[in-house]
């Protein structure tokens, strides 16, 4: 199935389950790129990079300065993003499941980078199963796979141009399914994993010098042009969505040594309150 159709399909589930009003009542502020994050000189890896927060992620890396390796299985969306950013993008594509592909990225890298000050992993699947309790083996493979073993084989692999800089930062896309309750068990045990991995992986590297932090979005979209967003009631920022500018925004806050030094470990969740609200309604709020 297409992934706009999915998309909808989802956002059309999401507003249903959040009770949303779906006329557009809420102005969401633009979020302007003002926190100053210079990347100027540096060299980020994104992995992910052609999708709809990769794209975005790198994106805002290039407008701050910086270099960026682009990772993804997606040749031609590769292609289309590198054709956005001219040779301030490097694009590699590679199925970052596999890994051997992932030692030959990782060598193509370090043939053009010896240091690395981030790296961003957007790397990530979900195939919204309608049946919780009907989900094939082969779809649990595949969306572990994409979402918890490619980001472990990266940062493994990546882990010595990381640890050539001071306070390199990582950051895992993680996912408010991972903490709540969630329609797809697989995609929620994949990304608590990968929540897991980001405490772990903190500790192991912090001897190296590297910060490993994640950033945990709500259901996110792009901001439409007139700035307008569905009102979500029983959200308690009442956001049916999650921009993707405030999702880029934690990333790079958690990236940049400058803006987080003391910072690892930690899972920021940029949900609108919706893991904290769906809390309270067991306390009788509904
Ligand atoms: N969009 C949301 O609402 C949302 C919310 C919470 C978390 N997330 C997470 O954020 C991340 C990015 O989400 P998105 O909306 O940009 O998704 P997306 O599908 O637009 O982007 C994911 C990218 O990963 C790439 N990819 C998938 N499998 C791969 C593999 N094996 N090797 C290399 N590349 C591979 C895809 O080609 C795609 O470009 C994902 O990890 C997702 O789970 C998204």
């Amino acid at each position: 199935m297409p992934i706009r159709r999915i998309r909808r399909a989802v956002g059309r589930y999401l507003r249903k389950r959040l009770a949303i009003n779906t006329t557009p009542t809420t102005t969401w502020q633009v979020l302007s790129p003002g926190v100053e994050h210079s990347w100027s000189g540096r060299s980020v890896v994104v992995t992910g990079a052609a999708g709809l927060l990769g794209s975005e992620i790198v994106a805002a890396f290039v407008r701050s300065g910086a270099r960026v390796h682009a990772l993804d299985v997606r040749d031609g969306a590769l292609l289309e993003l590198a054709s956005r950013h001219g040779d301030r993008v490097i694009t590699h594509t590679a199925d970052l499941a596999d890994a051997q592909a992932v030692q030959r990225s990782a060598a193509e890298i370090a043939r053009r980078t010896t240091a690395l000050d981030a790296l961003v992993h957007c790397v990530g699947f979900n195939d919204y199963p309608t049946d919780p309790m009907s989900i094939t083996a082969e779809s649990w493979q595949h969306i572990v796979a994409t979402n918890l073993l490619a980001p472990a084989l990266v940062t493994s692999a990546l882990a010595p141009a990381l640890s050539a800089v001071q306070s390199a930062g990582v950051v895992m896309i993680t996912s408010v399914n991972g903490r709540a309750a969630s329609p797809w068990p697989h995609y929620a045990a994949a990304k608590a994993g990968l929540s897991k991995l980001t405490r772990d992986l903190a500790v192991h590297l912090a001897p190296r010098g590297i910060r490993v932090n994640a950033v945990a979005p709500g259901w996110t979209e792009p901001i439409t042009p007139s700035g307008t967003t569905p009102r979500a009631p029983r959200v308690p920022l009442t956001r049916s969505a999650i921009p993707t500018d405030a999702v880029v925004n934690a990333v790079l806050f958690l990236a940049d040594p400058a803006a987080s030094p003391c910072t690892t470990g930690q899972e920021l969740v940029v949900d609108a309150g919706v893991e904290v609200g769906l809390a309270q309604t067991v306390d009788g709020y509904r």
